[in-house]
């Protein structure tokens, strides 16, 4: 089993890259993640950039690095109540063509952390949907880490409760994940 991990912060340091590192943490063995690097040179959504003879590379890298993994794990701050409008980009790239997306019937989570106690509460539940809308198979429950900036101690989330509930959540994927492939 492989896990794509988008992460909507591009900046170096972030919480939310430490977030996606002690979600990875808790992979079954036998699982690999590969965190999608190029999110911050996809092009914004354009119906006229949606065709073969234009689809930016960074496009298609995105929508085959999709198909080709078992899994979506979402990695959101909140920006203004909401996700990060990288996130949103990457879920509207992988939603077409229409009909044929690599997102369609994927086993989807969602996790976060923010500066503020809210813990991304808004941009998590804005990521179920927009999932969900664009036919993903997402895990309704997300884990959300908030005052992130005192949250990580050497890469692990110091608040050994909410650790285990981000073990749970992973756990649970990696359970979606299997189901899926026994129903296949
Ligand atoms: C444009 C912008 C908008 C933000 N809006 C919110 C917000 O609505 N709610 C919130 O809790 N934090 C907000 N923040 C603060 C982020 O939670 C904080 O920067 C967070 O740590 C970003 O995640 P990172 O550490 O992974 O970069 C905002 C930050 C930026 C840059």
């Amino acid at each position: 089993m492989n896990v794509l991990v988008l992460v909507g912060s591009l900046r170096a340091g972030s919480t939310n890259r430490q977030l996606a590192d002690a979600a990875v943490a808790h992979l079954p063995e036998g699982t690999s993640a590969t965190v999608f690097e190029q999110l911050a040179d996809l092009a914004h959504y354009s119906e006229e950039l949606d065709h073969d003879d234009a689809l930016p590379q960074v496009a298609r890298d995105l929508r085959e690095a999709v198909a080709d993994h078992d899994a979506v794990l979402l990695v959101t701050p909140e920006y203004n109540g909401s996700l990060p409008s990288a996130l949103k980009n990457a879920v509207d790239w992988v939603s077409r063509p229409r009909g044929a997306s690599s997102i369609a019937g994927k086993p989807a989570a969602v996790i976060g952390a923010s500066g503020s106690p809210r813990a991304a509460q808004w941009a998590r539940e804005d990521g179920v949907k927009v999932l969900k809308v664009a036919g993903a198979e997402v895990i309704e429950d997300t884990v959300g880490v908030g005052s992130a900036f005192q949250a990580f101690e050497e890469g692990r989330l110091s608040d050994g409760e909410l650790d285990a509930a981000l073990g749970d959540l992973v756990g649970r994927l990696a359970t979606q994940v299997r189901r899926a492939r026994t129903a296949a």
